[in-house]
């Protein structure tokens, strides 16, 4: 019999499981580093009952800050030879062995919620990390933005590495020279449920020549031919910014610079706005084409305090449509690959930062169906790294850390609304 109390206790678990010490890895074999979004989600979930060990991820994370304030996406604290691109494939000279690209910053949105729940001692921590995330937030500014809408520089730095966004952006490059490789994420799960060859070959491509250029990001705003202006960056930085500032006054830092970071991202976040599909898109920062796609992204509005009444519109339709959260895309549109990894699956975490969104625009009807459809998805099926919206199944890795984490702070607050489903014993 599945009990809030067994899940509870399971997702916890989880989180003891996946620590190495300081820093927490996404999962066992397919995911064995510090990941930088899954990170700070990670933050979240141990705040729910340890807040020491939460502030500990952060202080893990920004070992891995450059110089210049990029914080990667991937921090290589142990060699591990189970994955691929490893740290010898990137070739970067940060101080941790690391990737070369960025990742979602919501690590400034998580460390408020763990300042919430650690108001005493959190200010002393945030003093101190408040520095480095305005380092980050300004690198972002510095050199990622497109009209003022955040820009991905490979499709790993969104998150979202398969979204169909960054389908037309991906087609014009040809990967010539890639050379052989062994991918080994097939090898831990279902390649059905992972990218295609053909993503593959581009995403090293691109790793390769971020390498030749020594990651020098003047170079590489030159010379990369991916560019796309990306609802995931934008809505997270911006939502980031604001609850920068919040952190900032709280501990009488001047954040002048962040106003000024707020009203750059709030003009960019109208310029992806695609009016013939009606929602926010991915915007080729090159062709100025936008990519015609509806995704979970696009639902991260609202969690930036950006509302459109058409957005409204496909949520209610999308949540009656399917019973287990927004699916990575449309399920109506042509691509929709229910397993393929962001090209259908529903995914916690984005669930849970679209659950924010609308928790704080006052959608509090529709916040409370998402986190129910959620909890669902997860008292059935285990804290699987993503699901099939449609029938709930989980895919992608198992016992992962930031499902764990999004249970215990987020979905499993509804374990009662859904208990007279026979979802919970
Ligand atoms: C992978 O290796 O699949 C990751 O998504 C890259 O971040």
């Amino acid at each position: 019999m599945t009990t809030k109390q067994g899940l509870d206790d399971r997702a916890r678990r989880i989180l003891t499981q996946n620590d190495r010490g300081g820093y927490t890895v996404p999962t066992d074999g397919l995911y064995p580093y510090q990941w930088n979004w899954d990170s700070a989600f990670a933050a979240y979930g141990f705040a729910q009952f340890d807040t020491a060990r939460a502030w500990q991820e952060f202080y893990w994370l920004f070992k891995g800050q450059w110089d210049d304030g990029m914080v990667p996406h991937i921090l290589f604290h142990r060699t591990d030879p189970g994955y691929f691109p490893g740290p010898d494939v990137w070739g970067c000279n940060g101080p941790i062995p690391s990737s070369g690209i960025s990742q979602p910053p919501v690590a400034a949105t998580f460390m408020r919620k763990v300042l919430e729940k650690d108001p005493q001692a959190g200010l002393a921590h945030v003093a101190e990390l408040f520095p480095k995330l305005m380092a980050w937030h300004k690198w972002f500014m510095d050199w990622r933005l497109d009209r003022g809408a955040v820009c991905v520089t490979h499709p790993w730095e969104a998150g979202r590495d398969n979204a169909p966004d960054w389908d037309k952006a991906m087609a014009a490059i040809d990967p010539v020279g890639v050379g052989e490789y062994t991918r080994r994420d097939t090898s831990h799960v279902d390649a059905s449920m992972r990218p295609t060859k053909y993503d593959y070959d581009r995403y090293i491509w691109l790793v390769q020549l971020g390498r030749s250029l020594n990651w020098d990001q003047a170079a590489l705003l030159e010379k990369n031919p991916f560019r796309v202006a990306d609802p995931t960056l934008t809505f997270t930085l911006l939502r980031a910014h604001r609850d920068l500032k919040v952190m900032g006054q709280a501990i009488g830092a001047d954040t002048s610079l962040i106003d000024s970071w707020i009203t750059t991202l709030e003009a960019g976040a109208k310029t992806l706005w695609n009016e013939e599909v009606g929602c926010f898109d991915a915007r080729n920062a090159h062709t100025g084409e936008f990519s015609g796609v509806l995704s979970n992204a696009s639902f991260l509005c609202w969690l930036a305090g950006v509302d459109h009444p058409r957005m409204r519109a496909h949520l209610t339709r999308i949540l009656a449509a399917v019973p287990y959260g927004i699916p990575s895309l449309d399920p109506a549109h042509p691509e929709f690959d229910a397993k393929r990894y962001w090209r259908g699956p529903t995914w916690a975490v984005m669930n849970t930062l679209i659950g924010f969104g609308l928790e704080d625009e006052g959608l509090t009807g529709e916040a409370d169906e998402l986190r129910a459809q959620t909890c669902k998805a997860i008292a059935r099926h285990g804290f699987a790294e993503y699901f099939d919206p449609l029938d709930g199944s989980p895919a992608g890795g198992g016992s992962f850390t930031w499902t764990a984490a999004v249970w215990l702070g987020w979905a499993g607050r509804s374990a009662a609304a859904v208990e007279n489903e026979g979802v919970l014993g």
